[in-house]
């Protein structure tokens, strides 16, 4: 299988856990474009979504998904989203695409985080991945240079802007044994909007598609 089949895979194994008449948080990225596809078979049973991203919005409003505004929902019973790297405890990095600020506050208000991934994103230690850091633009380079004293070799992803009107750092060469104080002290810094470690709320379930199928595995 190639990796997309593999990513499919997974993402079709996330529609077992959606609830009817519930409002789902959707994530961002090629494996859940897969998933969006596969809500769209599935979306008279749903009340609609809550998105990540203006390209998962598009995508649900094009499949006749209503996209509601997070502001007006006080509940969301389960977030599906990929990763780039997820480790033994369901730390993971996020960001490759740019969505990670949104990808964190949708998930911080869903009960339960469904990580849909192919086999090659599962590691031992994270950070081989650079680890994305969404930066206010005054302060790219006070931000750079506090990354570069914690060790790590930001470097600004080029003509890309963020949904929220900011930069990204990509962060290169970081030693991440500790990925819930990476991730706060990260947030220390001054003119940081997110990181993309999502440790202290990790996934709690990840479905992991691999040559023999997808695993489900419980945190
Ligand atoms: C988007 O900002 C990311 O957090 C994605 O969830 C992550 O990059 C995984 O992307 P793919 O599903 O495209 O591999």
């Amino acid at each position: 299988m190639t990796q997309d089949e593999l990513k499919k895979a997974a993402a079709l194994a996330a529609l077992d856990y959606i609830e009817d008449g519930s409002i789902v948080g959707v994530g961002t990225g090629s494996t859940v474009n897969h998933f969006i596809d596969g809500l769209a078979g599935m979306r008279e049973r749903i009340r609609g979504a809550v998105s990540s991203s203006e390209s998962s919005s598009k995508r649900l409003a094009a499949h006749g998904i209503p996209v509601f505004d997070l502001n007006d929902i006080d509940s969301i019973p389960v977030y599906v989203d990929g990763a780039d790297e997820i480790d033994g405890s369901f730390a993971m990095i996020k960001g490759g695409g740019g969505a990670l600020t949104r990808e964190k506050i949708v998930a911080a208000v869903a009960r339960r985080f469904i990580c849909i991934c192919d086999a090659s994103k599962r590691v031992q230690t994270l950070g081989r991945f650079p680890l994305p850091v969404e930066v206010i633009p005054m302060a790219r380079s006070h931000v750079a240079r506090e990354l570069a004293r914690l060790g790590g070799e930001p470097r600004l992803r080029e003509g890309f802007v963020t949904d929220n009107g900011n930069l990204i750092l990509d962060v290169h060469g970081l030693a991440i044994d500790d990925p819930t104080g990476t991730e706060q002290g990260i947030n220390q810094i001054v003119g940081v909007v997110t990181n993309g470690l999502f440790a202290a709320r990790g996934a709690d379930l990840l479905l992991l598609a691999g040559a023999a199928g997808v695993e489900r595995l419980q945190r």
